[in-house]
């Protein structure tokens, strides 16, 4: 079978090409290699193999002719960034969604399986318990709240002091409130409708936090691993937001690849939405330790009240569903680090960015120090 791979010259996109290769697939990608995540062009790790067309997944023709030969398609392309220009997100990941399946109608497209690439961040602010109001999905932090460095999630009940516990996210409930995450939500919401509609078998997949090889340096997107890596290899201490409590989950982008070719290859979650997170949660600051030992570093991270307005307390994923259809974690927070160090020595520019980054989010108003509203 011959697979289209949106975004297949990208970091989840070129490890899933890579695996579908292996498989036996053809495979074709369409990329217009963002320059933010490909300033040198053409990735060197693209396979010979891969038929390339650099071009705009919203641009209807070029879109067309990349969709014209193949039985199969991941969705991978996707705006991802910080920023205040609402309209790319949904150009980018929610309309290029809606004219896959303007094609599909229009050309009589023999298509089989559609992945698309959603994300946690559709839980918005994800799943919590309050031990006497029972369960809630909170809405984000005030400024107010985080100025006074006050980083729990408080019970939403009237007269109610207790903090809120955080659950295990499932698939049941999803609540955006970024451009990105909304983006999302609007993808699975053609992607299962539409697919339906067309008995075309769809899946999202949700996934946390990626990590590993190929996450480019340049998009703003990649988080915490380079940027913390980067800190490191230049011996400057990370810097780490609010107290470090707060818990995420990760994993290695190779266990996402297949993640994508299992749900592709499996019809147990087709027309539905399936999360694929890591091992289990982890705090900031277990992890930024344990990133400093497998670099041998002899820092102390550094907390200094910084917040940055709009992430999430607590977001960890449960992957049952998808579990259920055969797929594991089978990589650790230690392989991560690992392969990713092993991938950043090979470089030729590990220049921190971390200073750049920090002055833009201050200039638009996103990172914040306590007390200074
Ligand atoms: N990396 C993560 O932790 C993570 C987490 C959740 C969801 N996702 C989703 O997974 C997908 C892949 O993310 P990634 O981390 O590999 O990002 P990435 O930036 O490495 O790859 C995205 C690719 O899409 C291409 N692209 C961007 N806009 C395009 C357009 N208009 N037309 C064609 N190509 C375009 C880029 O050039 C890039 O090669 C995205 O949909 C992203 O939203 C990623």
């Amino acid at each position: 079978m011959k697979v289209l791979v949106t975004g297949g010259a990208g970091f989840i996109g070129s490890h899933t090409v890579d695996l579908l290769l292996s498989k036996g697939y053809g495979v074709k990608v369409l990329d217009i290699l963002q320059p933010r995540v490909h300033p040198y062009g053409k990735p060197e790790y693209l396979s010979p193999e891969v038929e390339f067309i650099q071009g705009d997944v919203s641009d209807k023709s070029i879109l067309e002719k990349a969709m014209s030969d193949v039985n199969g398609i991941f969705h991978l392309a996707a705006y991802q960034d910080y920023m205040t220009d609402f309209s790319n997100f949904i150009k980018t990941n929610s309309y290029s969604t809606a004219l896959i399946f303007e094609i599909i109608v229009e050309k009589k497209l023999d298509i089989k399986k559609i992945v698309l690439a959603s994300s946690q961040s559709v839980y918005g602010e994800g799943k919590y318990q309050c031990k006497v109001h029972g369960m809630q999905y909170p809405e984000p932090r005030s400024r107010e709240q985080l100025d006074k460095s006050d980083w729990e999630m408080h019970c939403a009940f009237k007269g109610c002091t207790n903090y809120l516990e955080p659950v295990l996210i499932d698939e049941a409930v999803i609540n955006p409130f970024t451009a990105y995450g909304i983006s999302k939500e609007c993808l699975e919401r053609l992607a299962g409708k539409l697919g339906r509609r067309y008995s075309i078998p769809t899946v999202s997949m949700r996934y946390s936090i990626v990590q590993g090889p190929r996450n480019s340096f340049f998009n703003a997107y990649s988080g915490v691993c380079r940027i913390f890596t980067l800190r490191l290899i230049n011996d400057k201490p990370p810097v780490i937001y609010e107290d470090g409590n707060q818990l995420r989950d990760y994993l290695h982008v190779l266990d996402v690849a297949e993640a994508n070719v299992t749900a592709f290859e499996n019809s147990g979650a087709d027309y539905g939405a399936l999360n694929v997170g890591g091992i289990e949660g982890i705090k900031l600051i277990d992890y930024t330790n344990i990133l400093i030992k497998v670099l041998n570093k002899k820092v102390e991270p550094l907390i200094l009240g910084y917040y940055r307005f709009g992430d999430t307390r607590h977001t960890v994923s449960t992957s049952e569903k998808l579990k259920k259809l055969g797929w594991k974690n089978k990589r650790t927070l230690e392989d991560i680090f690992r392969d990713y160090v092993e991938w950043v020595h090979k470089q030729p520019d590990v220049k921190d960015r971390y200073e750049e980054v920090e002055r833009i989010m201050k200039e638009q108003n996103v990172l914040k120090k306590a007390g200074c509203l």
